[in-house]
């Protein structure tokens, strides 16, 4: 069975104030400025010894798809990324088609790592674009200016990316309609065949989130946030995108193959500081911080912080909460009798797209997908 590594890169120039992802900045890494450029070859080699661990472990397996994530993989030189590339490849067996993808902030590349990264055989690149308006990325407190995206997303194509994403969220204090659809007519100008529009989720423990806490920023309510879903959808139909997950859209056999292996429970292996894993019915996590990781790495020791076995009961949830987010749907026979019958009721009101009802699976119809949260609440509780 084919399998994928999740590569976590815990590194960025700065914090954006909404993100609470296990990433660190120079200061926090209390070190000086040089500390990302000093680490990175330290990291590099904690993450191929994790590899020794995943090939006794995992055996001879065949790879379809690496992510390099973050944080920023490219504030790491692409030789320092094509170093773990090499060694999976050195280690595992790689599908022809094999999806290698790096995600990048537009001000941590150029023209010339563009093509070193396209050398070192990415063939995927997804840039965290965010918003076009300048206001916005202010109030998400981003580093890069619009100006830039346009020249780093052509520069990709040129270097000879052919699939190329472009992250987008919505939903942020003072966005208006407006602002969004010019953000999201920017980003389909652009040479590129994938789009994941989130909407802004306030994390506890942020810098956003104490601002929103104190109410010097509001929140959007729901029906603004479902009428820029509602925008964004309408929109990339008209370009030929469509939805095959809540967030994403792409054009006809652009769909991110790493993202199903989440979806639909494969197995994939997470190297790096915090990086979750799923193997056979297995999870477990890492050491979060960059350093504890690399120190035991060094020690020879397992960077595993701890585990879980799902229950049957788990894998039932879970596999509700994923699948009904695709654009498959739900396999109807898989549900219990009382499930089916609350399923229905959503049915009844046109949440369900009705052709495919009729074909055995519940797929979510425009104004199903605005309510999914509510629709997998219920589901569940029966
Ligand atoms: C963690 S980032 C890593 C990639 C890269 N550092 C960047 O920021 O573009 C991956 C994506 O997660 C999304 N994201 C992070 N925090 C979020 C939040 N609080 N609400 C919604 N989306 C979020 C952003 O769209 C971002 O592009
Ligand atoms: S650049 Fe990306 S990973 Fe880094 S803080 Fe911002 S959103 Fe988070």
């Amino acid at each position: 069975m084919s399998m994928a590594f999740y590569v976590h890169i815990p590194y960025c120039v700065k914090r954006c104030g909404y993100c609470d992802f296990n990433t660190y900045t120079p200061a926090e890494l209390r070190d000086g400025a040089k500390s990302v450029s000093t680490v990175s070859a330290g990291y590099v080699d904690a993450l191929i010894s994790e590899l020794d661990f995943a090939q006794n472990r995992l055996g001879p397996r065949q790879v379809s798809s690496i992510f390099f994530g973050g944080g920023t993989p490219t504030l790491l030189p692409p030789e320092q990324l094509g170093r773990v590339l090499s060694a999976i490849e050195s280690r595992f067996e790689i599908a022809k088609n094999c999806e290698i993808t790096t995600e990048a902030n537009p001000d941590s590349v150029n023209s010339e790592s563009l093509s070193k990264l396209r050398e070192a055989g990415f063939n995927r690149i997804s840039f965290g674009v965010q918003s076009i308006k300048s206001h916005v990325l202010q109030t998400l407190d981003r580093t890069h200016d619009s100006t830039r995206v346009g020249d780093v997303v052509q520069g990709a194509k040129s270097a000879g990316f052919d699939s190329i994403s472009v992250d987008l969220i919505y939903g942020t204090p003072g966005e208006s309609i407006a602002d969004f659809a010019e953000s999201v007519d920017f980003a389909l100008a652009l040479p590129i065949n994938h789009i994941s529009a989130y909407a802004l989720i306030v994390e506890k423990g942020t810098k956003f989130g104490a601002s929103v806490r104190r109410g010097e920023v509001v929140m959007p309510n729901d029906d603004e946030t479902a009428e820029k879903y509602a925008l964004i959808d309408a929109r990339m139909n008209e370009a030929g995108f469509s939805w095959y997950e809540l967030s994403n859209w792409s054009k006809p056999g652009y769909e991110s193959v790493h993202n199903r292996f989440y979806w639909l429970s494969g197995d994939w292996w997470g190297l790096g500081a915090g990086a979750h894993s799923h193997i056979a019915g297995e999870r477990w996590w890492n050491l979060k911080h960059p350093k504890s990781y690399i120190d035991t790495l060094e020690a020879s020791n397992s960077p595993s912080a701890g585990s879980e076995i799902l229950s049957e009961a788990d894998k039932e949830i879970e596999s509700v909460m994923l699948q009904i987010r695709m654009r498959e749907g739900l396999a109807l026979a898989e549900l219990t009798d009382s499930q089916r019958v609350a399923l229905d009721s959503f049915y009844q009101r046109g949440l369900f797209i009705a052709e495919a009802w009729r074909d055995g699976r519940g797929v979510l119809s425009l104004e199903g997908r605005l309510l999914a949260d509510q629709i997998v609440r219920e589901v569940l509780s029966h």
